[in-house]
């Protein structure tokens, strides 16, 4: 699709159909945006009542895992687009389907395989298109690891399941004795393949963020890539607590932060909006990871941008034009379930929405967990710095409560 893009009625014969794999907090605002356009919508989950079931035409639970299963929900659907949310699909049954011309996939099935698997990523980044990176190895077992620690990458370093997101079964290790916990962390937190890591040496940056980037047709009818501000963030233990938009960086460090975004983007291809993550000291820059969907630091882009990091996605797959640019400096804070339990209540929501120019997202998440990533704060403020202890103070009025 591209100028000649035409929208459907949901719900009848000429419904333009997108069906997204994850239907998680960034599917729930995909769907949300789509749906205002008048887009037919399916959400697919591992479990019932995710928060992107609760907005869609139509729900379905299913291991995504499963390529057969997969494929069956895609022939009884037909949708047109496939929007995958989440890294732990079956991406072989993705390129099945992109090949045999069932449906498109977001930006590309290629793009979702390469990214599901640290490997595939940062070997197409550091030693296909020579982008800098941390230094890397991989190990297949405890005593490869140890080996290849002494001999190449030294510490402090980090080692990571191949297959994980969300800091899951990441550590950061600075001796020898730490090795082995390190490892056994790594089997424990890993999605699909059980008994392969990454290792990196720590970069030791200022800073880092996401440059969040858009591949869409402009009016020629060709695509084009378009740049959001950069997004600044904080992450404990691998996962993202705070974000804010602008990210202040020097002239030189933006250019090349633009260029890493630009050249990945394009090597992966397709339409939509991608999560390039980069580390910054000075005016250097280095490729950490990419996600080719929303990502979750954008999350701010709600309250800081005209059209949020949804908003440009669900245009940009649709053919249509995208709009980029900033509307105030804006922050965001996870407000985090602090309780084991199914359907739990906030309270303080009204104090937090007294926060001045606040807002507040409530995923609708069934069950909580003491980390798990509940709801979002945004705020806008005069400057980010204003934003962000905004943002902290209202997330912090919410309180998870059970009976
Ligand atoms: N080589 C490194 N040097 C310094 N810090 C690092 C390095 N690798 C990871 N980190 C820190 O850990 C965070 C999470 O790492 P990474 O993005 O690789 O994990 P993830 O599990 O994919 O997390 P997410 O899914 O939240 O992006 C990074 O944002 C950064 O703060
Ligand atoms: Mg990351």
């Amino acid at each position: 699709m591209n100028n000649q893009t035409i929208i459907g009625t949901p719900l009848s014969p000429t419904a333009t159909k997108v069906m997204l794999l994850g239907s998680g907090e960034l599917g729930k605002e995909v769907i949300i945006a789509l749906q205002r356009l008048g887009v037919e919508t399916i959400a697919v989950d591992r479990y019932p009542n995710a928060p992107g079931h609760q907005v869609a035409h139509r729900a379905h639970v299913i291991n995504m895992a499963d390529g057969q299963a997969l494929r069956a929900l895609i022939e009884q659907e037909h949708p047109h687009i496939i929007v995958p949310e989440i890294e732990a699909i079956a991406t072989d049954m993705l390129i099945d389907i992109e090949q045999s011309g069932i449906a498109i996939v977001i930006p590309t099935a290629r793009a979702a395989q390469l990214t599901m698997n640290r490997e595939g990523i940062r070997r197409l980044a550091a030693e296909t298109l020579n982008l800098p990176t941390s230094p890397y190895a991989f190990a297949d077992s405890l005593d490869e690891l140890r080996t290849t620690i002494d001999t190449s990458i030294g510490y402090p370093c980090i080692v990571k399941p191949v297959m994980s997101s969300s800091g899951k079964g990441q550590s950061r290790i600075d001796r020898t004795d730490e090795v082995e916990a390190a490892w056994q962390y790594a089997a424990s937190g890993s999605r699909v393949d059980q008994g392969r890591v990454i290792v990196e040496g720590v970069i030791h940056f200022d800073y880092e963020i996401t440059q969040l980037t858009v591949r869409a047709f402009n009016e020629q009818g060709t695509i084009q890539t378009y740049f959001c501000e950069p997004i600044g963030h904080v992450q404990v233990h691998g996962d993202y607590v705070e974000s804010w938009q602008p990210q202040a960086m020097t002239p030189t460090a933006l250019r090349r932060a633009r260029d890493i975004a630009r050249t990945i983007t394009d090597n992966l291809g397709g339409l939509g909006i991608f999560g390039v993550e980069l580390f910054i000291q000075g005016d250097d820059v280095w490729f950490s990871e990419v996600s080719p969907r929303p990502h979750d630091t954008g999350m701010v882009t709600m309250c800081s941008q005209k059209q949020s990091e949804f908003d440009l996605h669900a245009r940009a797959i649709l053919g249509l034009p995208v709009n980029t640019s900033l509307l105030a400096p804006g922050a965001s804070a996870v407000i985090y379930g602090q309780l084991e339990a199914e359907g739990i209540a906030f309270s303080g929501v009204a104090d937090a929405l007294r926060v001045p120019q606040s807002d507040v997202r409530l995923f609708g998440k069934p069950e909580s967990f003491k980390r798990r990533r509940m709801g979002v704060a945004l705020v806008n403020g005069a400057t980010t710095d204003e934003a962000r202890s905004r943002a902290k103070l209202a997330a912090s009025c919410i309180i998870p409560t059970k009976e």
